[in-house]
C-alpha cells in the first residue's frame, strides 16, 4: 500500500520517535543520542540508541534500526501498513483512504461495536464460571481437566450457562442491537422458527484473542461426550480462523526462540499448565499461508506438534511445506500411542515433552519416515524398494546433509551405510523424481487412478508454464485452452493468472483451502524446471486436445455397441466416427 507523502510526513511529525520509544523503554541522553537496553533483544548494557536529529533508532547489539515505523513493526510485530495504522491511531489521524469516506467509517464503527460486544461477552462468560451457583457445572469440568484459577484467568476461560437468552438479554440491555450480536456470531438465528438465541449454551468458553488483545471470537466445548465437541465462531467481519492462531496473543512483547504448533485449545492450555508456554494452535484446521506468515513475525523455528492420530499426521505433512515456504525452519514432534500434546504432558510432564522436542525430526527425516509408511519394512522386497526410493530422495538433498539421512535409512532398513550412499550416487535422484509424477511429495499415493494422474500432470505442467510466462498465457487464450482444464484448483489458478498480470501468488495461495493450496504450490515447483514455457504450453495443449479427442472417440464406439440401437442411429454414429477419424489425419 502506498501512502501519500504529505500524509506520511504529518504522521512522522506527530509521532516523534523519542516520545514513541519512551513509552517502551527508559531513554537516557548521552552525547547527541539517547540510550537504553534494547527492547527488541535481551541485554544488560545499553546498546540501543535513538537519534532525535535524524529521527532514527539503531541497536548496536541486534542491528535492528530504522524509522519509528520500523520500530513499531519490530516491537508490535506488525506489517508496514499495520504499523502505519497503529501510529495513525496513536495520534488520532484518519487513514488517508478513510478521510471523507463515509462507508469506510461506518464499517469501522460496526467492527468496533463487534469488538466491544465480544469483550463484554468474554467477561460475562468468565463471571458466569466464577458465579457460585451458575458456574458450578463449568467449574466441575474445569477441575476435572485440571484447570487452576490461574490458568482460567490467563486464558480468560468462561462458562456459558444452559438457557437460550442469557447473553442475549445481558448484551441487549447494554444497548447492543440483535444484528450486531448476530454479526459477531454471539447469537444465532433459526430461520424456520424465526427465533434468535445464544450461540453457546452449557459449554466451556475459550476466547480467541487477536495479537493486540482484541477478542475476535470463541470456541465452546461441551462438558460431556456430545457432538459436536467444539463449536467455534465462523467468519465474521472481525474474525477469520485462517488468519489467526490461538494463543499467539500471549507472546506479543516476548523474545521467543521457537513456537510449538498444535491442533487445539486444550493442547495450548495443557502445555502451558505443564510449563511449556510457547504453544499456539491452528484450531483443528489445516495450517494456512497467512498463519505461517504470522508465525514468521515471531520466530524462525517452528515445531509441529500435531496429534499422534492419522488425521494429525496427515495435517503435519501438509503443514510442513507451507511453513518452509515462509522461510521458517521446521521440526516435527511425534507423540506415541495416538496421544495429543495435552494428554502427553499429563503423563510425562515437561521433561518428557522437552525430550521429545530435543529428538524432533527435521523436515527431511520426517519425509523419509512418512515415505516408509507406504512399505512393509518387514518384507525384504518392500524394504529394498523403500531403500531405493529413500536414497533417491536423499541424493537430491544438499551434499553436506546427505550423510545423516543415509544414516536414518540405514537404521530403518538395516542396510549398511556405504551401500546406501553408493545407491544414492548411482541413482542421483532419478527414482525419486520419477515417483513424483504418480505420488505426491511424500511418496503418499493420491486416491486416483493412473490415467487421471497423467492428465492431471499435463494440466499442471500447462499451468506451470502459464505461471512462468505471459506468452504461454497468450497461447492458452488463442487455443481457448481454459476449457481443457478439468482440475478445479488448476482451472481457478489459470483464470486468476489470466485476469491479473501482476497476481501475487503468495496471497493467492494464502486464500485457498489446504488441498488446493497444495496443488498450486506443487505446480510452482514444476515452474522452475521449465526451459521453454511457450513450447511446453503448446505441447500440453495438444496433448490435452488429443486426449479429449480419443476419449470422445471411445465414447462413440462404446455407444455403437449398445444392443438397443436403431438402424438409423447406428448409421448416424458411424458417420460421426468416420468424420472424426478423417479430421484427425
Ligand atoms: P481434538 O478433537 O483433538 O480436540 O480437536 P482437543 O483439542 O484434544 O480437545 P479436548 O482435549 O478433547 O478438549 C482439535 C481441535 O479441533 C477443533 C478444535 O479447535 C479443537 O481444539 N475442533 C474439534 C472443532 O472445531 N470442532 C470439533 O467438534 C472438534
Ligand atoms: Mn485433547
Amino acid at each position: 500500500m502506498a501512502f501519500p507523502s504529505a500524509w506520511l510526513n504529518e504522521l512522522f511529525a506527530k509521532n516523534e520517535i523519542v516520545s514513541v520509544i519512551s513509552s517502551y523503554v527508559d531513554l537516557k541522553p548521552k552525547g547527541r543520542k539517547l540510550w537504553a537496553c534494547c527492547p527488541l533483544h535481551g541485554e544488560k548494557t545499553p546498546s540501543f540508541s535513538v537519534s532525535p536529529d535524524k529521527q532514527l533508532f539503531y541497536c548496536f547489539g541486534c542491528h535492528a534500526g530504522g524509522t519509528v515505523v520500523q520500530f513499531i513493526m519490530d516491537m508490535e510485530r506488525l506489517t508496514f501498513p499495520e504499523a502505519v495504522k497503529y501510529l495513525a491511531d496513536r495520534v488520532g489521524m484518519e487513514m488517508p483512504n478513510e478521510v471523507n469516506d463515509e462507508d469506510l467509517r461506518k464499517i469501522r464503527e460496526h467492527k468496533n461495536r463487534l469488538y466491544e460486544a465480544n469483550k463484554l461477552a468474554a467477561r460475562y462468560y468468565f463471571d458466569c464460571l466464577m458465579d457460585p451457583e451458575r458456574g458450578k457445572p463449568g467449574r466441575e469440568y474445569a477441575a476435572k481437566r485440571g484447570l487452576s484459577s490461574e490458568i482460567i484467568t490467563r486464558f480468560g476461560i468462561g462458562y456459558a450457562p444452559e438457557g437460550w437468552n442469557n447473553l442475549k438479554d445481558y448484551l441487549t440491555e447494554k444497548g447492543f442491537k440483535l444484528n450486531e450480536l448476530l454479526d459477531a456470531g454471539l447469537l444465532v438465528k433459526n430461520e424456520n422458527k424465526n427465533s434468535i438465541y445464544d450461540a453457546y449454551r452449557g459449554r466451556m468458553i475459550f476466547p480467541i484473542l487477536g495479537i493486540n488483545g482484541q477478542v475476535l471470537g470463541f470456541g465452546a466445548r461441551v462438558l460431556n461426550d456430545d457432538k459436536p465437541k467444539y463449536i467455534n465462531t465462523g467468519d465474521t467481519p472481525i474474525y477469520n480462523k485462517r488468519k489467526n492462531l490461538y494463543g499467539l496473543n500471549l507472546h506479543k512483547n516476548e523474545k521467543l526462540s521457537d513456537l510449538i504448533m498444535t491442533e487445539g485449545y486444550m493442547d495450548v492450555i495443557g502445555l502451558y499448565k505443564a510449563g511449556v508456554t510457547n504453544a499456539v494452535a491452528s484450531l483443528g484446521t489445516a495450517l494456512t499461508q497467512q498463519q505461517a506468515g504470522l508465525l514468521k513475525r515471531y520466530v524462525d523455528l517452528v515445531y509441529i506438534a500435531y496429534d499422534g492420530d492419522a488425521a494429525g499426521q496427515n495435517a503435519t505433512v501438509r503443514g510442513l511445506d507451507i511453513l518452509k515456504s515462509e522461510g521458517l525452519d521446521v521440526r516435527v514432534i511425534t507423540f506415541p500411542d495416538n496421544l495429543d500434546p495435552d494428554e502427553y504432558v499429563q503423563i510425562y510432564g515437561k521433561e518428557g515433552f522437552d525430550r521429545l522436542k530435543e529428538n524432533a525430526f527435521t523436515l527431511n527425516e520426517f519425509k523419509i519416515r512418512a515415505m516408509a509408511k507406504e512399505f512393509d519394512l518387514n518384507n525384504e522386497n518392500e524394504r529394498e524398494r523403500f531403500a531405493i526410493q529413500a536414497c533417491s530422495f536423499v541424493a537430491g538433498l544438499q551434499p553436506i546433509e546427505q550423510k545423516r539421512y543415509y544414516k536414518v535409512i540405514s537404521e530403518m532398513t538395516g542396510y549398511p551405510l556405504e551401500a546406501l550412499i553408493e545407491q544414492g550416487k548411482k541413482d542421483g535422484g532419478i527414482a525419486y523424481s520419477a515417483n513424483q509424477t504418480v505420488k505426491n511429495y511424500y511418496g503418499i499415493r493420491r486416491k486416483s487412478d493412473a490415467k487421471d494422474d497423467s492428465r492431471f500432470v499435463t494440466e499442471r505442467t500447462l499451468i506451470a508454464a502459464c505461471a512462468r510466462s505471459r506468452d504461454a498465457i497468450r497461447i492458452v487464450k488463442e487455443n481457448k485452452a481454459e476449457e481443457l482444464i478439468r482440475n478445479e484448483a488448476l482451472k481457478s489458478f489459470l483464470k486468476a493468472l489470466i485476469a491479473d498480470e501482476h497476481l501475487s501468488i503468495t496471497n493467492y495461495i494464502g486464500e485457498l483451502e489446504q488441498k488446493d493450496a497444495e496443488t498450486v504450490s506443487t505446480l510452482l515447483q514444476d515452474e522452475n524446471a521449465l526451459q521453454n514455457p511457450e513450447r511446453t504450453a503448446a505441447d500440453c495443449i495438444k496433448k490435452l486436445k488429443d486426449e479429449n479427442e480419443k476419449a470422445s472417440m471411445e465414447e462413440l464406439q462404446k455407444r455403437l455397441l449398445q444392443p438397443d440401437l436403431s438402424k438409423a442411429e447406428r448409421e448416424e454414429l458411424l458417420e460421426l466416427i468416420n468424420r472424426k477419424f478423417k479430421s484427425r489425419k
